[in-house]
């Protein structure tokens, strides 16, 4: 390269647009084909309750302990249904003209205010979507033509299936694009630096900078450090370090070695169910947005559900995995301190960031490989979805 070729392309402006991952492109308004955690359990009850996943507006009713969900809009008049209410039981009446819909497909089984021998009846019909629990939230599966849904625990991060484990969470509705805040989650460079500030690391210092390699391992990508700097002198600039004497010191190591549990150095101790899963790395990402950061004594979840173009809901979870007495330890220190600090204020420096990120076009810099990562595995996953969709007896890509 020529060194006005070289001038030439740093002055270019970088990615004009994402059509190179032409999906992920597309899927402003979420990816269809997965399953979704919409709200707490606890606030599903008889009463309708509309909510918005991936562009579709979706009623929400519990009959009979069953969380049902349905297509919110009403085919006579387009009323939403999230206003109606259950006159029998296993259906819900539309608040208009009382045409009631059978809450397990969705068919039109009576028109109140056209007698009991309506003819309209078994000719109209809305949506249904499949529903688990899981985590104590109700979880909902968008699909991409009408196929059945996949099993809900192939979607679960592993470890949250079959073990035994506490949480706490908090669920917030946030302006910006799903995508926004998964790559958000997932990005190496900005947590050393957005989060300095943050009172949930008040007391621990941040590196400065890291050597990241990404690794794939299943359907996860993994961020492996290998080698973290705590401190580092800028020709002509100056020192900067993150560290501070009211700050813990990261454990003694060589310099660049490197932690793969938690962010801020090496741990003593490293809970057993943690240590089992052996992470590559301690942030990993996977489809359809979901984020896990392994630190020493637990993990933490965050699940990017998208609204709409311009609207996600956060879902932080923090797991430890305990039983018995000592899960009463761990609701004190969720409640007391760690919702507030962790996923209210630390939490709302990323939604901060989130929401005033304005990209394509962009420019990208080394530690982005975490984005352009992100990016390739949404890609592969949902071409292989399709194409699963397409031709359902197709043998699974178990790589994808
Ligand atoms: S609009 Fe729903 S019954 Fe008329
Ligand atoms: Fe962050």
């Amino acid at each position: 390269m020529t060194r006005a070729d070289s001038q030439t392309r740093s002055r270019a402006p970088g990615r004009q647009d994402w059509s190179t991952w032409p999906h992920y492109n597309a899927a402003a308004a979420g990816f269809r084909g997965y399953w979704y955690p919409v709200t707490w359990s606890s606030h599903v009850t008889g009463k309708p309750t509309g909510i918005r996943l991936c562009g579709d507006a979706i009623v929400l009713v519990r009959d009979r302990g069953t969380v049902h969900a349905l297509h919110d809009r009403c085919p006579h008049r387009g009323v939403p249904l999230s206003l109606g209410r259950r006159e029998f039981p296993g259906t819900l009446s539309c608040a208009y003209h009382g045409w009631t819909f059978d809450l397990a497909d969705g068919d039109l089984v009576a028109a109140i205010t056209d007698g009991p021998r309506s003819p309209i009846c078994g000719k109209a019909r809305v949506a249904t979507y499949p529903v688990a629990e899981r985590l104590g939230m109700v979880w909902v599966y968008v699909p991409i033509a009408g196929e059945d849904a996949p099993p809900i625990d192939e979607q679960l991060p592993e470890e949250l299936v079959g073990t035994p484990f506490v949480m706490g969470g908090r669920i917030d509705d946030r302006t910006g694009n799903w995508r926004f805040a998964c790559e958000n989650g997932y990005d190496e460079g900005h947590a050393k630096y957005l989060h300095r500030t943050s009172l949930w690391r008040l007391f621990k210092a941040m590196p400065t900078w890291n050597v990241t390699r990404i690794e794939q391992r299943g359907r996860w990508i993994y961020r492996r450090q290998l080698e973290q700097y705590w401190e580092a002198d800028f020709p002509g600039l100056g020192r900067w370090t993150n560290k501070r004497w009211w700050k813990l010191s990261p454990p003694a190591a060589k310099d660049g070695a490197a932690s793969n549990i938690g962010n801020t150095g090496a741990a003593k101790k490293v809970d057993p169910v943690i240590a089992a899963q052996d992470f590559p790395g301690f942030a990993s990402v996977s489809m359809p947005g979901v984020l896990r950061i392994a630190y020493p004594g637990f993990i933490h979840y965050e699940f990017y559900v998208p609204v709409d173009a311009d609207h996600h809901r956060y879902v932080g979870v923090m797991v430890n995995f305990l039983e018995g007495a000592a899960t009463a330890r761990f609701y004190l220190k969720y409640l007391g301190w760690i919702r507030w600090l962790f996923h209210g204020q630390f939490s709302g420096q990323d939604a901060w960031m989130v929401d005033v990120t304005d990209a394509p076009p962009e420019k990208l810099y080394r530690p982005d490989v975490s984005l352009t990562a992100w990016r390739g595995l949404a890609e592969k996953d949902y071409t292989a979805k399709l194409a699963a969709v397409e031709n359902p007896a197709a043998p699974k890509n178990k790589d994808a």
